[in-house]
């Protein structure tokens, strides 16, 4: 096992809801948990559980990642390798948390809406198709892919383990 880096981190995963981003920083926790890292994981649906007032215009979302970049960049700060992951749609916000943070690796969890549409876990497509559910990511909400994320995971065509693999192997150079 390597050594415990005093560095902290923040590993921000990025992409639409159903792209994989939940599963994949559950299991890249473990991974570094595993390495002897203090860590910690922030969650979109996790947090909007804890603060349901928080709503899905531009001007919350935005807000709402400004807010979990912020404690990201706290626990950062004392050693602590922080897994985000939140669909944070818009480039603008994921670059003001970049700012913010020290060492800041951006990850795309890289799926189709018709993808992700067609594993409709959470019954949420559905939903918004038939107009329950109001600005939906990729469906009549935007979602802005990034443009030089350290890391891109297909998870289109890879499976968990495969996808896991792509950002350890990364990491592993890293740590
Ligand atoms: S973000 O856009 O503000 O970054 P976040 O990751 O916190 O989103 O939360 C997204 C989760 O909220 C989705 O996985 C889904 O469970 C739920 N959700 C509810 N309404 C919407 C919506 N209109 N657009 C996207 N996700 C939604």
């Amino acid at each position: 096992m390597m050594e415990r880096t005093s560095e902290g981190l923040v590993i921000w995963l990025t992409g639409l809801s159903g792209a994989g981003k939940t599963t994949l920083a559950v299991r890249l926790a473990e991974w570094l948990s595993a390495r002897g890292l203090p860590v910690e994981r922030l969650d979109g649906d996790i947090l909007r559980g804890r603060f349901p007032d928080t709503g899905f215009t531009r001007r919350e979302r935005d807000e709402h990642i400004r807010r979990v970049g912020f404690m990201a960049s706290l626990l950062e700060k004392h050693g602590v390798a922080v897994v985000c992951s939140f669909i944070s749609p818009y480039r603008q916000a994921r670059r003001e948390v970049r700012e913010m943070c020290r060492r800041f690796i951006e990850i795309y969890i890289r799926a189709s809406v018709e993808a992700c549409e067609a594993r409709d876990v959470k019954g949420l497509y559905a939903r918004a198709r038939a107009g329950q559910i109001a600005n939906f990511t990729g469906l009549d909400d935007p979602y802005e892919p990034p443009e030089n994320p350290e890391l891109i995971v297909d998870t289109d065509r890879q499976d968990v383990d495969e996808s896991l693999a792509t950002i350890t192997a990364y990491l592993e150079r890293l740590l």
